[in-house]
């Protein structure tokens, strides 16, 4: 090494990296950049949920979906194109309502006229999240900012990492303990089933010709088997009819969740075996007899997810759209 690179290199190595490699999210990483953008995404929000109550739970579900396949990357917002078929199109999301990527766009919007090319649609997202969790009643969580996007997003990679409500619970246990969630955070992650819907194709086969013995699976309520195939009497017809996951309080984030699944009200068979399963029952019954510990314990969790893999510093991009990466934007 010549007598100049050895005095330049240590040089350059304070200079080039502007941006760390990779660093800690924070809770004002925005502060000098885009000053306002709590109170962006906070009244985007509001004004969304208020039009569309739904909102809320499609965008945990979103969320959810997003943090858990590869990071909080939003890497599921991405758009699907005739070269790429992105983790949006996986079956598994496809039910995933538009008002849950429009109130992200909406911020995105908003938030590249105040401060353009500043904002990630993963902290979008995340924040918006929050802030609706908190608007239909559950608890409030920090947080923490600074998270990149991702520059691609491929349908294949959700495989595997999703619970489905037919899988057994040992399954669902080792996908959340893969993530390094306990059954116990699992438990009460699944509470975020206190508000939303379910599609009657995820739950027909415990209402309809369930087994030779029974027609209906002998876990539920006789009545609220009754009610549910009535409501979805015609669902092979028409796919978007849907129950509330919550038939007592469907637009409350509460505990009646884990009260319903005691009683024989849980709508998904993942969601009513988690009360009778030792490994997860002494949780159901806490969360049910204690709303403050459910809150606590779902606020913690969620925290975790929200920084599960986050991309930061050089890793990933600031997406200019939140459906494109920005090498496939034409303007
Ligand atoms: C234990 C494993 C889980 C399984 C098997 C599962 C499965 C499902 C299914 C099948 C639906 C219905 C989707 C539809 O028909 O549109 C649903 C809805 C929902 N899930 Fe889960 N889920 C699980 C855990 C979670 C977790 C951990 C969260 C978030 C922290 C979550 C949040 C939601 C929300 C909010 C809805 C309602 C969505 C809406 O109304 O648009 N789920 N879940
Ligand atoms: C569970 O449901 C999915 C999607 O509805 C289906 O593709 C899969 O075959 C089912 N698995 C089992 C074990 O029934
Ligand atoms: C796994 O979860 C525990 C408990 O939340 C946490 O203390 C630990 O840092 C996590 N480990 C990894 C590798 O993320
Ligand atoms: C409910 O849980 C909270 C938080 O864990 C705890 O502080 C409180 O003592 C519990 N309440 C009862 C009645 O057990």
């Amino acid at each position: 090494m010549s007598m100049a690179s050895r005095l330049l290199l240590p040089l350059l190595l304070l200079l080039i990296p502007l941006l760390p490699a990779e660093s800690k999210l924070t809770l004002d990483y925005y502060k000098k950049t885009c000053p306002n953008f709590a109170q962006i995404v906070q009244q985007v929000v509001a004004d969304k949920q208020l039009a569309i109550p739904t909102t809320a739970a499609g965008t945990l579900r979103v969320f959810f979906h997003d943090c858990i396949v590869g990071g909080c990357d939003a890497s599921l917002l991405i758009s699907s194109n005739a070269f790429n078929k992105a983790e949006r199109d996986n079956d598994v999301n496809t039910a995933l309502p538009g008002d849950a990527f429009d109130v992200v766009t909406r911020a995105k919007t908003r938030l590249e006229l105040e401060c353009p090319g500043i904002v990630s649609c993963s902290d979008i997202l995340a924040e918006a999240t929050r802030d609706l969790v908190s608007m239909v009643g559950g608890p409030f969580f920090p947080v923490r900012l600074g998270r990149k996007d991702s520059v691609e997003s491929r349908a294949a990679d959700v495989e595997g990492h999703i619970a489905l409500p037919n899988m057994t619970l040992t399954k669902i246990i080792d996908i959340f303990a893969s993530k390094n969630f306990s059954v116990q955070e699992m438990v009460a992650l699944t509470g975020a089933h206190t508000i939303g819907f379910s599609h009657c194709s995820e739950f027909a086969n415990r209402i309809f010709n369930y087994s030779p013995k029974s027609d209906h699976d002998p876990s539920m309520n006789p009545e609220y088997v009754q009610g549910l195939r009535k409501l979805c009497a015609n669902y092979k017809q028409d796919s978007t009819i849907a129950a509330f996951n919550d038939p007592m309080s469907p637009g409350k984030f509460d505990n009646t969740y884990f009260v319903n699944l005691q009683r024989g009200l849980g709508l998904l068979a993942s969601d009513q075996a988690m009360a009778s399963d030792p490994r997860t029952k002494p949780f159901v019954d806490l969360y049910a007899a204690n709303q403050t510990a459910f809150f606590q314990a779902f606020a913690h969790a969620m925290e975790k997810v929200s920084v599960h893999n986050v991309k930061t510093g050089r890793k990933g991009e600031v997406r200019r759209r939140c459906d494109t990466p920005n090498s496939m934007q034409t303007n």
